[in-house]
This record gives structure tokens, C-alpha cells and sequence, in this order.
């Protein structure tokens, strides 16, 4: 099959090697997908730079996100599966055979079914964005009458967060760093939005009673959470790109307020279910929709990694 792997960690143009390799086929449990599309995360280019050390077996075919349709399964998995429209998650953790190819095999668990509404474009975006934000929003209970702030409503987990709290009835206010991202937030439902850079932020943010703080730079962030606050917020954080933040102990102390820290790859199993099923029950209703984005052959596995590593303010996808 054609595919793009590395067999050693560096820079896109240095480390891609896109040639043939062997069909895998899947093992016990296993389900192989034809991929019609991968989708790139910022964790995928964190774990080709090295920047995140994770161990592979001679080379690995990356990203976890992607959609297609199962063309085999292995021992133990349902026959009837074969010809199912899917899309994937964390396909390639602890699996050298990610999405990044016309074909990857996963446990037959993290190929989920895409409903016929929705495309292989969309499926292809929900894996580690979706998946995160519903477990930083959902993972108390439910936020129906909440309100929540979502920093970064434009990104990629952020976007997802709007769309997934506005679905599940909460009051939803995002912060943005430009117009054209507050446009984005705002198309994804949020009921206000903040440009975090104006000199009044915290005024604006300011007395609308928000409990849940879904939170991608708490070293940036963090005066302004507990500015904003009132006693029983919580603030979960998803993301550690820049420095670590300093715990003002005496401010956080005086605020009440709570924070937690969440990694997809190692959340408890049964709260990382609960949050597929979120993103499941979002997706049949029309909830979940297909974000700014661009497509690029996989032949351009190296250029869509640049861009994601630049920060796009698009979702960068791949046509297999
Ligand atoms: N813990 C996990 O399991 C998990 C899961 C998914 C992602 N992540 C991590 O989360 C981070 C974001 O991922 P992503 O895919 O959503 O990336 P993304 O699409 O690039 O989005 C990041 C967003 O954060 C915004 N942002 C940065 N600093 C901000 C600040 N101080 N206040 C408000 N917004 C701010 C950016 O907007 P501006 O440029 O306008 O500031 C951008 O829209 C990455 O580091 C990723 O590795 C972790």
C-alpha cells in the first residue's frame, strides 16, 4: 500500500519517507480501514519532531485521526463490520499502522461508525478534537443551564468544545485573538465572543457566572481565569505548549476554584468512553460540523505537518 511513515524523528522534509509498504492485516479484535481521508493534530507533528518522545516499532505510519470504510476485520470481530463507514481514534498510539496510508489497522474500538449524514471530510476531524473537548466539558456530568468559557474557540479542540457545550444546552463564551476567528466561534454557536488581547477582557469576561473554564494555555491564562472566577469553577486544561504556568496558591486559595489536567492518551477508560459516546450522540444530531479547513494529497504529508506545526487556523486533512 501506499503510505507515509518515519523511521526516526526530525523535521517533516527530512523524516517522511512516502513509498510502498506492506498491507498490514488485521490482527485479533483488529479491524483494517481504507482510508478515505487522515486528519492532522498538533500531536501528531509533536511526535514525529521528537518533541514528545514515544517509542515506535521500526517505523511508523502516523496520525490517529481519519475516515473510511472497513475492508477486513480479524479474528473476533463481527464479519458484518466489513463495509462500514468509520472513522478513527488514536489509531496510531502504541500501533505503527496510523492513518497516514491507504490502509491502517486498529482495535476494532477506535473505528467508530460514521453516520451516512455525515461525510468522510467530517469524520476525518473528529478523532482527538472532538474526543478531548468532550471529555474537558463533560467529565463532571452534564453543563445543561452552565455556562462555560472556552479560550481559543477558533482552534481546533476549541471549535469542537463550542459546538459540543452549545449542543449540550450551556451558555457558551469563546475568546478569539482576531475577528476572523471570532466569526468562526461564533458560526460554531457561541453566545459571546471575546477578543483576549483587548486591554478589557476581564471586564467583558467579567460577572457571567461561568463554571467550567476549557483551558489551552493556563501559563497565559491563568490571572485572567481567576479574574473572571466565582467560588466551585473549575478550569481543565488540555494543552502544555509555552512555559509552565507559576500556581498562585494564595489567589487560588481565596477564588475556590478547581483545576484539572487531562491527557486523551491516558484519561480513565471509562471517561474516555462516556466522551466518544458525547461525540457520537452530537454527530447523529447534526451537532458536530465540518470546520475551516484545507485538503492536500498525501504525497504532501510533510507540507501538512509544517502547517499544523505553524499553528493553522485550518484543519489540515489528507486525501489517500
Ligand atoms: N491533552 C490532550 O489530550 C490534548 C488533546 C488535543 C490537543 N491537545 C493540545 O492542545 C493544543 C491545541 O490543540 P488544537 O488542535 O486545538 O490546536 P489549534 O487548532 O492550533 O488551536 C489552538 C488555539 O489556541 C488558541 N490560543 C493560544 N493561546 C491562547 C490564549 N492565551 N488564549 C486563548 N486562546 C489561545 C489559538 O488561537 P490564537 O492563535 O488566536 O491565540 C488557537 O486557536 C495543542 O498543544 C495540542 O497538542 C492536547
Amino acid at each position: 500500500m501506499f503510505a507515509a511513515r518515519y523511521e526516526k524523528t526530525g523535521p517533516a522534509q527530512d523524516v517522511f519517507i512516502i513509498d510502498q509498504v506492506e498491507t498490514p492485516e488485521p490482527g485479533e479484535g483488529q479491524v483494517r480501514v481504507k482510508i478515505a481521508l487522515s486528519g492532522v493534530n498538533p500531536t501528531d507533528y509533536k511526535g514525529r519532531n521528537g518533541a514528545v518522545s514515544r517509542t515506535f516499532d521500526g517505523f511508523q505510519i502516523p496520525h490517529h485521526d481519519g475516515s473510511g470504510v472497513i475492508d477486513a476485520v480479524g479474528a473476533g470481530v463481527d464479519p458484518q463490520r466489513i463495509g462500514e463507514r468509520v472513522w478513527t481514534m488514536l489509531a496510531a498510539n502504541g500501533n505503527r499502522y496510523g492513518t497516514a496510508a491507504q490502509f491502517c489497522v486498529v482495535d476494532s474500538q477506535l473505528a467508530r461508525t460514521l453516520p451516512d449524514t455525515a461525510d468522510f471530510e467530517l469524520g476525518a476531524t473528529l478523532g482527538v478534537p472532538a474526543v478531548t473537548a468532550a471529555y474537558c466539558l463533560f467529565s463532571d456530568g452534564p453543563i445543561a443551564g452552565q455556562t462555560v468559557l472556552v479560550h481559543g474557540g477558533a482552534g481546533a479542540v476549541g471549535r469542537a468544545a463550542v459546538e459540543l457545550a452549545a449542543w449540550a444546552g450551556a451558555r457558551v463564551i469563546a475568546t478569539v485573538s482576531n475577528d476572523a476567528k471570532a466569526l468562526v466561534a461564533r458560526d460554531a454557536g457561541a453566545h459571546v465572543v471575546v477578543n483576549y488581547t483587548d486591554s478589557d477582557a476581564i471586564s467583558q469576561l467579567s460577572g457571567h457566572g461561568i463554571s467550567r473554564v476549557i483551558e489551552v494555555n493556563l501559563a497565559a491564562n491563568l490571572e485572567l481565569d481567576i479574574a473572571i472566577s466565582q467560588p466551585g469553577m473549575k478550569i481543565v486544561c488540555y494543552a502544555a505548549d509555552g512555559p509552565d504556568p507559576v500556581l498562585p496558591r494564595r489567589a487560588l486559595m481565596t477564588a475556590c476554584v478547581t483545576i484539572e489536567f487531562m491527557l486523551l492518551y491516558n484519561v480513565e477508560s471509562d471517561k474516555l468512553w462516556e466522551s466518544v459516546a458525547m461525540v457520537e450522540d452530537a454527530l447523529a444530531q447534526g451537532a458536530l460540523t465540518m470546520p475551516p479547513h484545507k485538503v492536500l494529497p498525501l504525497s504532501e504529508i510533510a507540507a501538512a505537518h509544517d502547517l499544523v506545526e505553524a499553528g493553522s487556523t485550518q484543519r489540515v486533512l489528507l486525501q489517500v
